[in-house]
């Protein structure tokens, strides 16, 4: 069937995540090469309200595949979670005469395109850029190996001054309500204790795991804590413990938004690449209202509401490696 695509627009929205403007700049690239016109629509569904929109061209998105953060920028947009809103943005999309678009983003993001297609007939395909990695549908999201490694760079850092003042840390890190980056990242960097939101935290068995370290003689622990934990962020944990474990100087760490920022690495520019082509390529087959992930290295199709309503589920093994390895 001869493709009626002609015209896509393409925007970012929610937290930014390392590898999104490689993203762009292959739905950009794979559009143009198939005669399709591309729109970019700044400050994500903010944006399409208010009529952000600007042409992409092959040159729009040179030398960018390097650069952190978004070039089209990103929001969180109330005004799009009322009909009115809806309205505007699909009136700006109908004025720039738009056939389909491209969202890059997570749960939020897929929620809104959801609300929205089932409202107007304008096909929407889905990307998953968070770096929290919690949607279901692919192994990995787009910014998620960035942000690990951004971590372990961090922990190992503080590892180094730990182990030279005799310390205990607690060191926070992101992923909203999943504990993706936690988990990885604690055993990357060693950590002696890994709290995720995904396991209940029970504070007398991490201070249990904490007199096994002082028996063993650790020099320094890090106790990694994903923001979501039940016990509460770092400064919640560390104090529950202060008041049971004396035996280290204690401090504390909130990575922050750091974990947001800088190069995408080698992978998660090559997987933001795979999918912003992919994305387009599903838009030619006719494909509507799916995320494209990655899973066991294949190209898979999701639809909107399986991604954000399942969760991608901790690996036990990777928990149970965790334990042992911290001893
Ligand atoms: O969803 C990505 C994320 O970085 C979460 O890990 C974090 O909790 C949240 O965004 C922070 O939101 P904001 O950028 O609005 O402070």
């Amino acid at each position: 069937m001869k493709n009626k695509i002609k015209k896509i627009a393409v925007f970012t929205s929610g937290g930014d995540s390392p590898g999104m403007n490689a993203a762009i700049r292959a739905v950009t690239r794979t559009a143009l090469a198939n005669d399709i016109e591309v729109m970019g629509i700044c400050d994500g569904y903010q944006g399409m309200i208010d009529g952000h929109f600007e042409p992409l061209t092959s040159y729009s998105v040179s030398n960018i595949i390097q650069r952190g953060g978004t070039i089209l920028r990103s929001a969180r947009s109330q005004e799009f979670r009322t009909k009115e809103g809806r309205k505007k943005a699909f009136e700006n999309l109908l004025k720039h005469t738009i056939d389909a678009v491209v969202a890059i983003g997570g749960d939020g993001t897929f929620t809104g395109a959801l609300v929205f297609s089932q409202e107007y007939e304008i096909p929407f395909i889905g990307l998953p850029g968070t770096i929290d990695n919690d949607l279901f549908g692919t192994d990995n999201c787009i910014g998620y190996d960035t942000a690990l490694n951004t971590v372990v760079e961090a922990v190992d850092k503080i590892r180094d001054t730990a182990d030279s003042h005799h310390r205990l840390f607690f060191v926070e890190v992101m992923g909203r309500d999943a504990g993706f980056i936690a988990l990885r990242s604690g055993i990357a960097t060693g950590a002696e204790a890994i709290l995720i939101p995904e396991t209940k935290t029970y504070i007398p068995q991490l201070i249990e795991k904490l007199e096994q370290g002082r028996e063993h003689h650790k020099n320094s622990m890090i106790i990694i804590v994903a923001e979501g934990d039940d016990a509460g962020g770092a400064y919640d944990v560390a104090a529950k413990v202060k008041e049971r474990f004396n035996y280290y100087d204690m401090r504390v760490t909130v990575l922050g938004h750091v974990q947001r920022g800088g190069s995408p690495s080698a992978y998660d520019r090559v997987l933001a690449s795979t999918l912003g082509n992919a994305a387009v390529n599903a838009l030619l087959e006719g494909k509507q209202n799916v995320m494209v992930g990655l899973v066991k290295n294949e190209i898979a199709y999701t639809p909107f509401e399986k991604a954000i309503k399942h969760h991608n589920e901790i690996n036990p093994q990777l928990l149970q490696l965790a334990d042992i390895l911290a001893l």
